[in-house]
């Protein structure tokens, strides 16, 4: 039964070299005219939740959606991923759309899952480890946005890259751009691109996605805060900072932004003296972007990042995409 047991290894980010840049980042952008935080720090183990929480929202429609295109286009889907494939899962979470490929028959040779938030990413991955005990799996917690480092032992046939839930969109359709220009360039021609992208539609419907009622998005968002008082040690008070969501419609994205109640100072240590940041009352900082496209849009993003055969599945309403793509040859 020895032959049984397969690798499950996590790579952990959280290493004091990766800490101190991930601090530099978060002081600079907080010390710009225009104070912003990326959005990669949404995601510590709260945040990580709180996205779940979003996903069953009835406003936040791009989870269930992609669900349901998935779900309407299984054979489609599995005769584009072929069989004996590496599936490298970008930004898994909690596994849960990889898992429910698994789950209707779409078996990968090797799983590897990729997530900035490592402790998410271990419980998951153990998780579906159990359910799936005969796929090879491979946990990497790491910041893929920067640069997406795969283990040199990782076979490059076959490499099928999943991006799901439109987290493209959290790039300029310039980076996103290079982004898939490097995914290109990590497989050869065996290789593929299954990738979801929300789509351009009624600005009303947007807002409501992006500032739900019920509060949970503005909870996502000011956790942003209480992560980053954790990593810079910064004195953040999260009441004083109220949820700005919407959607820009001349850059077809959504902008959030966490704004100022009233005028107020941000402190925090850095080499043994204090930085600080002012804010004045209705100040902003931009916390998020999430671009949206039109089919043709991102069909040709696909195209002149070096990917040829696309195939797109849509929802009736067209509301969201799922994209499958070849290395161009
Ligand atoms: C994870 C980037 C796809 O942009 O819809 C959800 C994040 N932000 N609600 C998105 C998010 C606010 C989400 N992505």
């Amino acid at each position: 039964m020895q032959n049984d047991i397969k690798l499950l290894q996590i790579l952990d980010w959280d290493s004091p070299r990766q800490n101190a840049l991930l601090r530099d980042e978060l002081a600079a952008g907080l010390l710009e005219p225009q104070a912003r935080i990326a959005p990669k720090f949404f995601y510590d183990a709260l945040g990580s939740r709180l996205f779940e929480a979003i996903t069953e929202l009835p406003e936040y429609y791009p989870t269930r959606t992609e669900a349901a295109i998935f779900r309407d286009n299984l054979p489609a889907i599995r005769q584009a991923l072929g069989t004996d494939f590496t599936l490298i899962d970008l930004g898994c979470g909690s596994c849960a759309k990889a898992g429910k490929l698994f789950h209707a028959g779409i078996l990968p040779r090797r799983y590897v899952a990729v997530d900035i938030s490592v402790e998410f990413l271990r419980d998951s991955l153990q998780n579906l480890k159990r359910e799936l005990p005969a796929i090879d799996m491979l946990g990497l917690g790491l910041d893929f946005t920067d640069e997406l480092q795969l283990p040199a032992e990782l076979p490059l046939e076959r490499r099928m890259f999943f991006y799901p839930g439109s987290s493209i969109g959290n790039f300029s359709p310039l980076e996103a751009g290079r982004f898939l220009q490097g995914l290109a360039a990590r497989m050869d021609r065996s290789g593929g691109l299954l990738i979801g992208v929300d789509l351009i539609k009624d600005k009303a419907q947007l807002d409501a996605a992006y500032d739900d009622p019920l509060g949970v998005t503005a909870a996502f968002n000011r956790n942003l805060l209480r992560h980053v008082n954790t990593r810079l040690d910064a004195d953040f008070a999260v009441g004083d900072w109220k949820h700005v969501a919407f959607y820009n419609t001349d850059s077809t994205r959504i902008e959030m932004h966490l704004e100022a109640c009233r005028t107020l100072t941000v402190r925090w240590p850095e080499a043994e003296v204090s930085r600080a940041r002012t804010f004045a009352e209705g100040e902003r900082v931009h916390t998020e972007n999430s671009w949206k496209y039109s089919p043709d849009g991102f069909a040709t993003l696909l195209t002149e990042a070096g990917f040829a055969d696309i195939q797109m599945w849509t929802d009736p309403r067209r509301w969201f995409a799922l994209f499958f793509a070849r290395k161009a040859g």
